[in-house]
């Protein structure tokens, strides 16, 4: 089968009637950047319920790691199923929960032996970190970054800081949480170029905030994505991290690496907080984890994570059935999904930066293994964002059969499913390349 294949004009008539049902009904919070009506997927294809095939480089939203049901998943989920659903691991034991946390506390760059807390999303992760900081260090700030993600409940909320709509009409937001400039190479915080970085940016902790608003003693956390993903995949360098641990480490500060979206092989490696030499104290995981099931982990260092029975618990999280998914995903992770995460992710990057020699709408390609990102400006001295040309090309690519999401204010995301091929790599890099070229034909 050759993808994309379009058969319809977009949206088909099968999808349009289900949108317009859908908008009397759902939440119109959600942002659906295009009207896609999925009817099913495999691999990397999804199909419309208009008969289309599309390309899949969203993966809805970095998490069908392995590809749409891939059959060694699906059968974990099945098995699982037919011997029970839920039980509660808050309040009672099974098997297939132990192992994930075994085979968790095997895999994160953690010393010392860690302890899993399971959920059921991202956020949910992210809320275990700050009370797990809070409890373990009995401080209360955290310091996050600017351009950050890290969820939509009330506490993850108070340390996003992406995009203002994400926390317009909530406030206010849990106290005691400060925001820091984020290393974004590409638009460096404090004027460097990339060559001479020194991870300047991070002495607005030392030189600002410790010395204006707190002392560090009164900071329980500092919690960071390694790449920025909601916020336009932008990549910590490895530098920086490693200064961030060392400064954390001083100050009795423990250190929350968010990754929910990069990690799970998408980088090519398990976690991208592996390509630096850091040791965090806590790891939240979600997204990718199960390939679609939900799930949401907060691992930590086994030392720290001594809270009492009933300081945390979650009803559902920790399903047997996503456990089992988890269980399959990580296998398949470990057996090629990582490695055709780094090579194909490689062979696209390649692409993606040939493009920037025809397409000036192009002001930056970054990021690791295949989770990537294509930066779109105006002006490429002048780096003037291209909001609405980014929001062109995703719809333009969409048009064509390619399906690709949006990330930050102009940025756009590669977060196919790992089985992607070097083929299907080239058709995506393609598309794009015709999808800009459209825009950039009529630009805006
Ligand atoms: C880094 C990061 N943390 C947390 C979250 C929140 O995850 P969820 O949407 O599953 O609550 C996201 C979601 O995009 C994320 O990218």
């Amino acid at each position: 089968m050759t993808l994309p294949d379009i058969k319809t004009t977009l949206p088909g008539p099968k999808a349009r009637a289900l949108i317009e049902r859908d908008a009397a009904v759902v939440s119109p919070s959600y942002t659906r950047g295009y009207p896609l009506v999925i009817k099913r997927a495999s691999g990397a294809s999804v199909e419309d319920v208009d008969g289309n095939m599309f390309l899949d480089c969203a993966a809805g939203i970095a998490v069908n790691s392995t590809g749409h049901s891939h059959p060694d998943v699906v059968r974990a989920i099945t098995e699982q199923a037919q011997r029970f659903i839920h039980m509660s691991g808050t309040d009672f034991y099974y098997d297939v929960q132990v192992r994930l946390a075994e085979e968790i506390a095997s895999i994160v760059p953690i010393d010392g032996g860690a302890r899993s807390f399971f959920s059921n999303s991202g956020t949910e992760a992210v809320e275990a970190a700050i009370k797990l900081a809070r409890y373990a260090t009995g401080r209360q700030n955290i310091i996050a970054f600017f351009g950050g993600f890290h969820g939509r409940t009330m506490g993850s909320l108070a340390l996003t800081a992406s995009k203002p709509v994400q926390r317009r009409g909530f406030a206010p937001f849990m106290p005691g949480v400060f925001h820091a400039p984020y290393p974004d190479c590409y638009r460096c915080p404090v004027g460097l170029k990339s060559e001479d970085c020194a991870a300047e940016c991070l002495d607005f902790i030392e030189h600002q905030l410790f010395m204006h608003l707190m002392t560090p003693e009164e900071v329980a956390a500092i919690v960071i994505e390694p790449i920025q993903g909601e916020g336009g995949y932008v990549v910590a360098p490895t530098h920086f991290l490693e200064r961030l641990r060392e400064l954390t480490s001083a100050h009795g500060i423990l250190l929350v690496i968010d990754e929910v979206q990069s990690g799970m092989g998408r980088t090519g490696k398990m976690l991208a907080i592996e390509y630096a030499n850091v040791k965090p104290d806590i790891i939240t995981i979600a997204k990718g984890i199960a390939s679609g099931m939900p799930l949401g982990v907060t691992v930590a260092r086994a030392d720290l994570m001594t809270w009492p029975p009933g300081a945390h618990a979650s009803t559902f999280g920790g399903n047997p059935v996503s456990c089992a998914a988890a269980l399959a995903t990580i296998k398949l992770l470990k057996d090629s999904l990582i490695a055709n995460a780094a090579e194909v992710g490689a062979h696209m990057k390649a692409g993606l930066t040939a493009l920037m020699d025809t397409h000036p709408l192009i002001g930056d390609v970054r990021g690791r293994g295949l989770m990537l990102g294509a930066e779109l400006v105006r002006d490429r001295t002048t780096k003037e964002r291209a909001v609405q040309e980014r929001d062109a090309v995703v719809n333009a690519a969409f048009k064509r059969g390619l399906l690709v999401l949006g990330a930050g204010k102009n940025s756009i995301r590669f977060s196919p499913p790992l089985v992607l091929t070097r083929e299907q790599a080239d058709t995506a890099v393609r598309v794009f390349g015709e999808a800009l070229t459209e825009v950039e034909g009529t630009r805006i």
